[in-house]
């Protein structure tokens, strides 16, 4: 069950730290990819504020398809030559997006997007797609959102069955 009001006092990093547990007992609980996805959109857009959209692209025989979301409906596809979800998954690295007017090629689903972070989700080498964040906020994202983000993506790739 999740504590809306346990967040309340938390600070950002133990609002952070909390999503990676809330996310354990998901994945412990579920076996099924789009009931764990789903939820972990939840629990990320629910942790951090000030954020437009959060949610899953999918590899799809070579392109990135929308997977389990919250926000604005979005692009379907995304083609691995292609805006800050592309760059992520072709270059298998994070991208730390503070300003997207600024990326080239960056793809503007929602217009109110102005910074992006972007993990990669890899698995014994394979990349089975990318987490997606957006705000509205020039310069939302740091090394702390990163690390975490990270860490919520690692947790995703042990726990799950991407096959
Ligand atoms: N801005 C992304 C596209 C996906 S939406 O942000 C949900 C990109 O440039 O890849």
């Amino acid at each position: 069950m999740f504590k809306l009001n346990a967040l309340e006092k938390m600070t950002t990093e133990q609002k952070y730290a909390y999503a990676l547990m809330m996310l354990e007992g998901q994945i412990s609980s579920e076996k099924d990819i789009i009931a764990n996805l789903a939820n972990a959109s939840a629990i990320v857009k629910v942790v951090m504020d000030r954020l437009n959209w959060a949610g899953f692209y999918l590899m799809r025989d070579g392109e990135l398809v929308l997977g389990p979301f919250q926000g604005l409906p979005a692009c379907n596809r995304i083609k691995l030559s292609a805006g800050v979800c592309g760059a992520a998954a072709r270059e298998r690295k994070t991208q730390l997006v503070p300003n997207v007017h600024e990326f080239p090629g960056h793809i503007a689903c929602d217009v109110a997007s102005n910074a992006e972070l972007v993990v990669p989700i890899i698995k014994d080498g394979v990349v089975y797609g990318v987490l997606d964040l957006d705000s509205p906020e020039i310069g939302r994202f740091g090394e702390l959102e990163a690390k975490y983000m990270e860490k919520f993506v690692a947790k995703l790739v042990a726990g799950m069955d991407w096959q």
